[in-house]
């Protein structure tokens, strides 16, 4: 990376996409402040890092979806002394399942973390970004975020969400220093499809369509320098990303609906 950013605090840190993040990060000369639930896995990593990298990695072990992460973790954040100019908001989880099927417990989560923790992250962070004319926000969003998803139809509309929200403050911040980067991956080789209950789909992925968690991340950190404001890794991913911007909404729900009907 030619712009180095001193300290970079990811969310979802604990596996996946997340410890790619970190590893990547460190590699490039960031501190980091590693966030998810399981502490473990945070301080197993912290510790690799530090031995490899010699960087500073700080762990806060913490559910994002119970009530203020982003004054929570503002709070921790200043009294360790850091200031974050890179906010990777990565944590997140699916379910795939019939929405009536479903409870809202766990779509309540869903929303919680993907949508509302994100948000008030990005709340408890970027004001300092905007002070100091200097920092960046990389929001992982999906290929989900591009058409509804039927029988993942919560998941789908938290990533729009993402996406869209990402967009407007890429614009909004523009030339006042402050990124803003939404990544919109295809399925990604992650412990993401068991957090789902989505072992079925997992298999009919076709392997040639699968990414690595490594090179969604490095493809990201250069999209990231060139101020990209979304980045679609893969061409299988970024044609399909074209589809739903041609098919009137109806054709294209019912298409979905087909393609992710596996019961
Ligand atoms: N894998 C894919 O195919 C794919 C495709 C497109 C987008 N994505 C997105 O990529 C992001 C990372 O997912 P992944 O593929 O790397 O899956 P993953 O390996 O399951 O990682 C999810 C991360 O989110 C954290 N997390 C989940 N719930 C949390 C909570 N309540 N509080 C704090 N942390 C929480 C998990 O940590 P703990 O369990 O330790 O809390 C874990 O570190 C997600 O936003 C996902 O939607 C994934």
């Amino acid at each position: 990376m030619s712009i180095i950013y001193r300290t970079a605090l990811i969310t979802g840190a604990s596996s996946g996409i997340g410890a790619v993040f970190a590893t990547q990060l460190a590699a490039a000369g960031s501190d980091l402040i590693l966030v998810a639930r399981r502490r473990e896995e945070l301080e197993k990593l912290a510790q690799q890092l530090r031995s490899a990298h010699g960087r500073r990695v700080e762990v806060i072990a913490m559910d994002l979806a119970k009530p203020d992460p982003g004054e929570l973790l503002a709070e921790e954040v200043k009294q360790r002394g850091l200031e974050v100019d890179l906010l990777v908001n990565n944590a997140g989880f699916g379910s795939s399942a019939n929405f009536h099927e479903d409870g809202y417990e766990r779509d309540q989560r869903m929303i919680a973390v993907n949508i509302a923790a994100l948000t008030e992250l990005t709340h408890a962070f970027l004001p300092a970004m905007v002070q100091a004319g200097h920092g960046a926000v990389i929001n992982i969003a999906s290929a989900a975020a591009f058409q509804p998803m039927p029988y993942m139809s919560v998941y789908g509309a938290t990533k729009a969400y993402v996406l869209s929200l990402t967009q407007a403050l890429w614009a909004e911040y523009r030339g006042r220093g402050v990124r803003f980067l939404a990544v919109c991956p295809g399925p990604v080789d992650t412990p993401f499809f068991e957090a789902a209950d989505s072992g079925k789909l997992r298999q009919e992925i076709p392997s040639a369509v699968m990414m690595t968690a490594e090179g969604v991340v490095s493809g990201s950190l250069r999209a990231l320098q060139r101020d990209a404001c979304v980045y679609v890794p893969g061409i299988a991913v970024k044609l399909g990303a074209v589809m739903p911007r041609l098919l009137p909404r109806r054709l294209l729900a019912a298409t979905m609906g087909k393609v992710m009907n596996r019961r």
